[in-house]
């Protein structure tokens, strides 16, 4: 009995250790002064070169902001890219390209410019902001979705003043469609008016050749966090049997993942993670391959946010957290007051400093938007990997020749397992 009792105290004291709950938890609270250079997070830790991406001080008070829904206002909707057409594409295509061209034109240490746009979210993906002694980083947990929300709302606002339109509306990347729902149009491949070189203010140099190919359908099952498995080299078939499979696991089996679908509990004073151990479902498969396929700079966190469709990639990220929270009554938001309580800043289109709160973005009608209700039938109904579609990526012609090529490090990484079972 004096055995068994010391033994359950030893547990407990060891489990608090290992929770980390002897320190007092508390959220993850952003703070620009202490901002250092960080490097991004990779499969195996931190890689590449140092970055210097910390934001300007502010020169005055920082504001709280709340968002609160203007019930006398419409609300504005986003929509899915492939589905404009006529009038109402060539207006949309004009006003973006303005709007970007003026994002452009601000001096680079400028909140503004598209430039600090990337740095923003550079120094959120390199640990630049210091919390409790730990570098930061808003991806692989639970701050993914938030972070993204404010991140894309305070662009989207600049837009909209940059155009003097406060009903512009940023549309978005509907890649998890592959043609079957909604307009009946694919979504699956690169949208035209972020590919035409012929106006520079929505394209990007950096990206990889697979953007050149107007009808190459995206390919979400890539790994985007091992660097031996790059995307390509299936049929237009295949590619898009795959990424049903990658939606439908992501979004509704989530078998054996880790951090679920929100990500990793993530509180002040927690060290950084790698993607397989604290990204969500959808973070850590679909959102990396399409930076993955996009390639290059949209493939480095600290460079991405600067392509210009980093913003509906990352919509799209932002409808389907919406499109998972009512899918079923068990998928619900953290509730843990480290999640709901977690503090961001972002400069307004006014260069005022904001502090905002997780808790605020779980509603967001109450930032004026909704998204254009697509059908996602074919992943909610495809996909479930009985079919054998998509037969184990180690047998694929496409991966074979990478891994060959990779010093033989061909053990299966933790996506492509789940995947397969
Ligand atoms: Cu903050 Cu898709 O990354």
């Amino acid at each position: 009995m004096e055995t068994r009792r010391k033994l359950v105290l030893w547990i407990s004291v060891l489990m608090a250790c290992l929770t980390n709950s002897w320190v007092e938890a508390a959220p993850v609270k952003i703070r620009f002064d202490g901002c250092k250079p960080g490097r991004v997070m990779g499969g195996q830790g931190e890689i590449g070169p140092l970055m210097h991406c910390c934001p300007p001080m502010p020169t005055g008070p920082i504001v709280d902001f709340v968002p609160v829904r203007n019930m006398s206002k419409p609300l504005r909707v986003r929509k899915a890219l492939q589905c404009l057409e006529g009038e109402e594409l060539e207006i949309y295509v004009e006003k973006l390209r303005k709007a970007y061209a003026i994002m452009r034109s601000f001096p680079d240490d400028d909140p503004r410019s598209l430039e600090q746009h990337r740095r923003v979210h550079c120094a959120h993906s390199t640990g630049a902001f210091n919390c409790e002694g730990q570098g930061v980083d808003i991806h692989f947990g639970w701050l993914f979705y938030p972070f993204h929300r404010f991140f894309l709302y305070f662009h989207e606002r600049m837009l909209q003043t940059f155009l003097g339109d406060p009903d512009f509306t940023l549309h978005f990347w509907n890649w998890d469609n592959a043609g079957q729902g909604g307009c009946g149009k694919p979504g699956d491949i690169i949208p035209p008016m972020y590919a035409d070189r012929n106006h520079r203010s929505t394209y990007h140099l950096s990206r990889s050749n697979r953007t050149y190919d107007p009808e190459l359908v995206v390919d979400l099952w890539v790994d985007a966090w091992n660097e031996t498995r790059l995307p390509g080299g299936f049929s237009k078939e295949v590619t898009k049997a795959r990424n049903l499979e990658t939606m439908h696991w992501s979004m509704i089996t989530m078998k054996d993942a880790p951090a679920g679908y929100s990500g990793r509990v993530y509180r002040a004073g927690y060290p950084r993670v790698t993607p397989y151990v604290g990204a969500g479902t959808l973070e850590v498969s679909a959102h990396g391959a399409l930076h993955k396929w996009v390639g290059i700079d949209m493939d480095d966190f600290s460079f991405a946010a600067g392509d210009p469709l980093f913003y509906p990639h990352h919509e799209n990220i932002d409808r389907l957290w919406d499109v998972w929270h009512n899918l079923s009554p068990n998928n619900t938001y953290p509730t843990d007051p480290d999640f709901l309580d977690a503090e961001f800043l972002f400069y307004d289109e006014n260069l005022v400093l904001r502090r905002m709160w997780a808790r605020d973005t779980l509603d967001m009608t109450n930032f004026g938007y909704t998204y254009e209700a697509v059908d996602n039938v074919e992943w909610l109904t495809q996909g479930k990997g009985d079919a054998g579609v998509a037969p184990p990526a180690d047998e694929m012609p496409g991966y074979l020749d990478d891994l060959s090529a990779s010093d033989g490090k061909k053990e299966r990484s933790f996506l492509l397992r789940r995947l397969r079972e």
